[in-house]
């Protein structure tokens, strides 16, 4: 079979490559989840999060959450890894994005901070930090909090997720530094958030429902969910939870 593959033109192999994904991308409507008694099994539907079926469902809530707060997203702007939510709902109000990031084969990265070493954070310097789905894979998670308090200028946002119920991240899918650690409810976000911004400068919301927890952990996707379904918010559930967080302005 080797020998028949070398037989065949790089084009027309590369060509051939290409029609089979799309193929296969065609195919992919078919393998939605309708019938929901499939679901009766001990390992998951889909083992991590669908792998690239659709777009993973807690996405929707950490976009759901940014734009609730993109009129913060304004100024001189940091992301963690990319700079793809600044230009998503930061647009016409940003001054300057940068992509903070200690993984130093982040070709996007702009800032390298370890969040985890707050005392080398630079200070005073941002005013919105936008810290999607990073804190809970720092063991000191408390320490990142205070670097990112640190790094903000006084009145500047921080506005963070981290995942509630969530299957384990294996470290396979662990985008660059970091591991696994914590899973926060709403109650232990504003503790934690709260014991270094200040209780009253802190705002965390939950997102998801019965429905979607269960999809998430089987591995669906949004596109097998409708939007109500997926905007539908049970505070039983907490998929994901959102913080923001602001600085004083006397700090
Ligand atoms: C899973 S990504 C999350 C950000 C991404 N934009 C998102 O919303 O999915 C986590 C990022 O945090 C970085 N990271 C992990 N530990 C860190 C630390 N102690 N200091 C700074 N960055 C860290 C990783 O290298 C990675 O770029």
């Amino acid at each position: 079979m080797s020998t028949l593959k070398h037989l065949v033109p790089v084009p027309v192999r590369q060509w051939l490559r290409s029609r089979q994904k799309a193929a296969q991308k065609s195919l992919i409507h078919l393998d939605r989840v309708t019938d929901w008694s499939v679901l009766r099994r001990v390992q998951p539907y889909r083992p991590e999060f669908g792998g690239r079926r659709g777009q993973y469902i807690d996405r929707f809530y950490i976009e759901q959450f940014l734009a609730a707060h993109q009129e913060c997203i304004r100024g001189r702007v940091a992301e963690m890894e990319s700079p793809q939510y600044t230009q998503r709902f930061g647009a016409g109000r940003v001054l300057q994005s940068d992509v903070l990031d200690i993984n130093e084969s982040n070709t996007l990265r702009t800032m390298t901070v370890d969040l985890a070493r707050p005392e080398e954070a630079p200070e005073n310097l941002l005013d919105c930090f936008l810290c999607t789905q990073t804190i809970f894979l720092i063991r000191d998670y408390a320490a990142a909090i205070r670097a990112a308090h640190k790094m903000l200028k006084p009145g500047g946002t921080l506005l963070a997720t981290v995942p509630g119920i969530s299957p384990r991240v294996p470290q396979s899918l662990v985008a660059g530094a970091g591991e696994d650690w914590w899973r926060f409810t709403a109650r232990s976000a504003r503790l934690a958030f709260g014991a270094v911004f200040g209780e009253d400068r802190v705002d965390v919301r939950s997102y998801g429902n019965v429905l979607t927890t269960t999809a998430f952990l089987q591995g669906l996707v949004q596109e097998e969910l409708t939007q109500d379904e997926l905007a539908y918010n049970d505070p039983d559930f907490e998929l994901i939870l959102g913080i923001k967080a602001v600085k004083s302005a006397s700090a």
